[in-house]
């Protein structure tokens, strides 16, 4: 779908990987709908991109059903917000466990079953969910991230089978890690070499503008080593697993999920 004169909401705006992408899709001619928590952050962004804020705790579902009222006439949704929700599953209290599928997988799946309606009515439209390639491959330290980031997949994958031939198209992404900007950059942590590398936000901004105009279904925003240890983690799970551990990706996702960073956010 080209963006030109089209209306996109994005979620998580105000975050590393958010302000790239709507900075992105109104360079290709689309107006934008910023949403986040930070209300300074996203105003801020609104005037740069020339759009309109929306302040919206997604962990609250009263929150979630007056955003999608207020966007009901998007052509566009970039399901981008997130938090880390890593670590331990053990360390997490029910609270935080239901914050986390909350925010990573309640909201983008019911933004994403009203705002498509009136787009299949409309005969166009377009879904991005941002997952992670930890939606494809999980580690010590992700179990509670990946089941919501693998939910994304499966979700979006399903709703763009039921959606074929709408003109409504649905894509996932699955960034690697990020740098320069976002919640893995906000740990401050330098990666050994082994860890495969890094990719921007600008890539996972050019990667969303991709999935939108050639309708592309799953996308990876991540370097060569680390697409094929996801490609090996899901046809071989053990031996990955086995890998991780032995060669130091169980100590990264540690050490990255018990940044203050990344702690402070579940
Ligand atoms: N950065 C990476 O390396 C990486 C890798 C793979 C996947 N991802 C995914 O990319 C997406 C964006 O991540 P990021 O790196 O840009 O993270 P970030 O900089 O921490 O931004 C997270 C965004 O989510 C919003 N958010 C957090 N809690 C919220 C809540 N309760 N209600 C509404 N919005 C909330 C934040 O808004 P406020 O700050 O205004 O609260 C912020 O805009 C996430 O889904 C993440 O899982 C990131």
């Amino acid at each position: 779908m080209n963006l030109d004169g089209r209306t996109a909401l994005v979620t998580g705006a105000s975050g590393g990987l958010g302000q790239a992408i709507a900075r992105a899709l109104r360079a290709r001619g689309a107006s934008l709908v910023v949403s986040g928590r930070r209300a300074d952050v996203l105003e801020a962004l609104a005037a740069q991109v020339g759009g309109r804020a929306v302040v919206a705790d997604l962990c609250d579902r009263a929150a979630v059903d007056r955003l999608a009222g207020e966007c009901g006439d998007v052509d566009v949704l970039v399901a981008n917000a997130g938090i880390p929700a890593d670590g331990p599953v053990l360390e997490y209290s029910p609270e935080q466990i239901e914050r986390a599928l909350d925010l990573n997988l309640r909201a983008p799946l019911l933004l994403a079953r009203v705002l498509a309606e009136p787009m299949v009515a409309r005969g166009a439209g377009h879904v991005v969910f941002v997952s992670s390639l930890s939606g494809k491959v999980a580690t010590a330290n992700s179990a509670l991230y990946s089941a919501t980031k693998f939910g994304l997949r499966g979700f979006a994958s399903g709703l763009r089978q039921d959606l074929a031939g709408t003109g409504v198209g649905v894509s996932c992404l699955f960034p690697g890690l990020i740098s320069e900007a976002g919640m893995f950059h906000d740990t401050g942590l330098d990666l050994p070499g082994i860890a495969g590398g890094t990719r921007t936000p600008a890539d996972v901004a050019a990667a969303t503008v991709r999935a939108i105009e050639r309708d592309v279904g799953e996308i990876d925003v991540a370097t060569v080593p680390a697409r094929v240890w996801a490609t090996l983690g899901q046809v071989a799970p053990r031996l990955i697993a086995a890998m991780n551990a032995r060669f130091g990706g169980t100590e990264i996702a540690a050490a990255i999920a018990s940044s203050e960073a990344h702690r402070s956010k579940r």
